[in-house]
């Protein structure tokens, strides 16, 4: 039997009346929109993807090792009808945002860089070309889109809005693809829009469940709901930098990315020439410990002493590699669209971000022990000693991360640090759920009405309602579509 829209949407919020009453307002409204845009007609689905916030395991994802994020009751959700023709037709609820069409027709040539519509079009040329739907007689839809996630804020909002395209073209087209593999499909997916992003963000906004953190391994895909400790609530604070991944971010996202390519290049070497091991690892993970059955230390230890810890120029690299520094550019240093990336100044820090990955990846596993136990103050120092890690080793805090990180320690977080990619964007605090109310008062007092007035300087991002900047985080379902019975 359908549901009616308050009923889906109780189940996927789990909330109060009062909530709910305002989350099937919203829908209504954009059903309404969904009409005046497009001369009256009624919408045939309803799609909603979440965002996240991840509270451990950071940039671990693309090495191949676990994180643990969950979902927010933010989303991005669109009411949708599909379309005889091939068109493609997004119009945004935002009008800062401007109506997207174009083709779901390969080759999907890229809208300029930063463009919300190539989310859009990085799920469709995903599919399209996984031939999940075909080419050449694939439907298009047009669509109302509206998000309440904040943008560039490390909260996931443009994979939520990978995840909810790629639903709602499926859906168009009658199409239902298993949730594993369409996350693993988005993951690479995304990367049309020129970051080389890991997976975590599409798997939690597809395989989240109400309530709970989840556990996330790739290579295959792995998920696994973990319960979060009794009396501990998870509050996001958002720094007001933004962190645009698509652009003025990409190139240090990106740059990590690579250290940890040529850090997994050194690492087989280093390990080959100690152990005689002939290795032809993807990624970090397939030479942890565990796949190499030797102790991390003594791994530790054989790289620390072949590749030192100091930066490294790519010079140094292919003399360790053994190959000519075209090569290894080529082999190690391409980006998905073929371009190279720069070498920085001041030299690749593998030592550094080997460290980072390599010791966050434990931390995680210790993090879901800590869960299993209820053991709030455990979660609380693994997380702060992610912060020190991402901030030392891996480099993505950032001024404002790290006034925001000691103001939450201060007001009694047993835990706080930066989530999501860095370089500005959120931080996570987890916080004894008596003490939310003034946690959040605090840190209102101290970041948004102290700090953030005083530092003018400052590029800081406007906001209309501190509701929205921050908020306790409420694990909701995940994504999903469902027919709309003409809701009013
Ligand atoms: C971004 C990426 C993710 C992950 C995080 C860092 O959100 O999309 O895949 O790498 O950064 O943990």
């Amino acid at each position: 039997m359908q549901r009616n829209l308050s009923e889906e949407l109780r189940r996927i919020y789990n909330c109060s009346p009062d909530e709910l009453f305002l989350h099937t307002a919203r829908y209504e409204r954009l059903v309404t929109l969904y009409r005046s845009r497009f001369s009256g007609q009624n919408p045939a689905f309803i799609v909603r993807a979440p965002g996240r916030v991840n509270l451990i395991g950071e940039h671990t994802d693309y090495n191949g090792y676990p994180v643990m994020p969950m979902t927010i009751d933010r989303d991005v959700v669109f009411i949708l009808g599909p379309r005889t023709d091939s068109t493609i037709d997004t119009t945004n609820e935002s009008l800062s945002f401007e109506r997207r069409t174009f083709n779901a027709r390969l080759p999907v040539p890229p809208f300029e860089q930063g463009d919300w519509g190539n989310y859009v079009k990085a799920a469709v040329h995903g599919i399209l070309e996984a031939d999940w739907i075909d080419a050449k007689k694939a439907a298009g839809f047009q669509a109302v889109v509206g998000g309440t996630i904040p943008e560039s804020a490390g909260l996931s909002s443009s994979s939520a809005l990978v995840v909810a395209s790629a639903l709602a073209f499926l859906t168009a087209n009658g199409k239902e693809i298993k949730r594993e593999p369409l996350a693993e499909l988005l993951a690479r997916a995304e990367r049309y829009v020129g970051s080389e992003g890991g997976g975590m963000d599409q798997a939690v906004s597809l395989l989240a469940e109400t309530g709970k953190a989840l556990k996330i391994d790739f290579f295959p895909l792995r998920t696994q709901p973990t319960s979060l400790p009794k009396n501990l609530s998870f509050v996001v604070c958002n720094s007001l930098i933004r962190a645009p991944k698509s652009e003025s971010i990409r190139y240090a996202y990106n740059r990590r990315v690579i250290e940890c390519r040529l850090a997994t290049a050194l690492v087989a070497k280093a390990v080959k020439e100690c152990s005689g091991k002939d290795l032809h690892p993807t990624r970090l993970a397939d030479l942890s410990g565990e796949k190499l059955g030797l102790e991390q230390r003594t791994i530790d230890k054989i790289v620390a002493q072949a590749i030192g810890e100091k930066p490294l120029s790519l010079k140094e690299i292919s003399h360790h590699l053994g190959e000519t520094t075209e090569a290894v550019q080529k082999r190690l240093c391409t980006l998905r669209d073929g371009s190279m990336l720069t070498e920085p100044p001041e030299g690749f820090k593998i030592w550094n971000r080997y460290k980072h990955v390599v010791t966050e990846a434990h931390r995680v596993e210790l993090a879901v022990g800590a869960f299993a136990a209820g053991d709030g103050s455990a979660v609380g120092d693994l997380m702060n000693q992610s912060h020190a890690s991402c901030r030392d080793d891996y480099e993505i805090s950032c001024p404002e991360l790290e006034a925001l990180v000691s103001i939450g320690r201060e007001l009694g977080a047993l835990g706080a640090r930066l989530t999501g990619a860095g370089f500005g964007g959120c931080t996570v605090n987890a916080v004894p759920s008596n003490q939310v109310a003034r946690f959040v008062e605090g840190v209102t007092a101290a970041y948004y009405h102290g700090y953030v007035r005083q530092e003018k300087e400052r590029r800081f991002t406007s906001y209309a309602n501190l509701h929205d900047v921050i908020f306790v985080c409420r694990a909701t379902t995940g994504a999903g579509a469902w027919p709309s019975r003409g809701d009013r």
